[in-house]
């Protein structure tokens, strides 16, 4: 879905929210591969980002063209800091249409801002708004700053997957599992 730009002040800078254009594809990609090479939190290694422009374009049109999924960019004084999204965990079955996976990921530098809370609580307003009954997500562990501020938003947690991570250098974390209801 496409909705209308917001924008707000976050300790003197400015912060655009706003849906994705076709001329935003390549920035994306190196936006993914940057991130998920800056933590460990993000659902994939850096190498395996192998998103094309043409893959990208349509990632995008899916999401301003679907009616249950949104994606969100947030510029901070102009620059791209970050996204935040939520899709139907639907898919082919009603039974899981009132469910909602959200998702946020910020460039480290944009990070400690108070950014998150400002993109998912609009977030959350746009999950509510389409006429979700809940909204889920997956927090990896000693994460910390994320559950924190999904916790303070209502998510609860909800389940664990042990050694639900396996990284290069044979560590493993968990998957927490948190939900929030309308
Ligand atoms: C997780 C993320 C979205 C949070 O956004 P952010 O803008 O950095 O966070 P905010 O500045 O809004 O702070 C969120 C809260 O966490 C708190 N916080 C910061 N560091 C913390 C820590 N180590 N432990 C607990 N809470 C912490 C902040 O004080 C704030 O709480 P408050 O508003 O009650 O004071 C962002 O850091 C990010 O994208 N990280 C990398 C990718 C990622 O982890 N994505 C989430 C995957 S589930």
């Amino acid at each position: 879905m496409i909705v209308d730009e917001e924008r707000y002040e976050l300790n003197g800078r400015e912060v655009v929210l706003r849906c994705p254009r076709p001329e935003d594809a390549d920035m994306l990609i190196e936006y993914l591969k940057l991130v998920t090479g800056e933590t460990r939190f993000l659902f994939c290694e850096s190498d395996e980002v192998e998103y094309t422009t043409e893959s990208e374009l349509e990632f995008l049109k899916e999401h301003n063209e679907a009616e249950d999924a949104l994606l969100l960019l947030a510029f901070v004084d102009g620059e791209h800091a970050g996204n935040c999204s939520f899709n139907s965990k639907g898919g082919a079955s009603r039974r899981a249409k009132h469910r909602a996976e959200v998702g946020i990921a910020l460039r480290q530098r944009f990070t400690g801002l108070g950014l998150g809370r400002l993109m998912m609580e609009s977030l959350m307003k746009h999950v509510e708004a389409a006429g979700y009954e809940q909204a889920e997500l997956v927090v990896v562990e000693s994460n910390d700053r994320a559950y924190h501020l999904y916790e303070t938003l209502g998510f609860k947690e909800c389940g664990r997957i042990p050694n639900g991570n396996k990284y290069d250098d044979g560590t493993y974390l968990d998957d927490i599992f948190m939900i929030k209801k309308f």
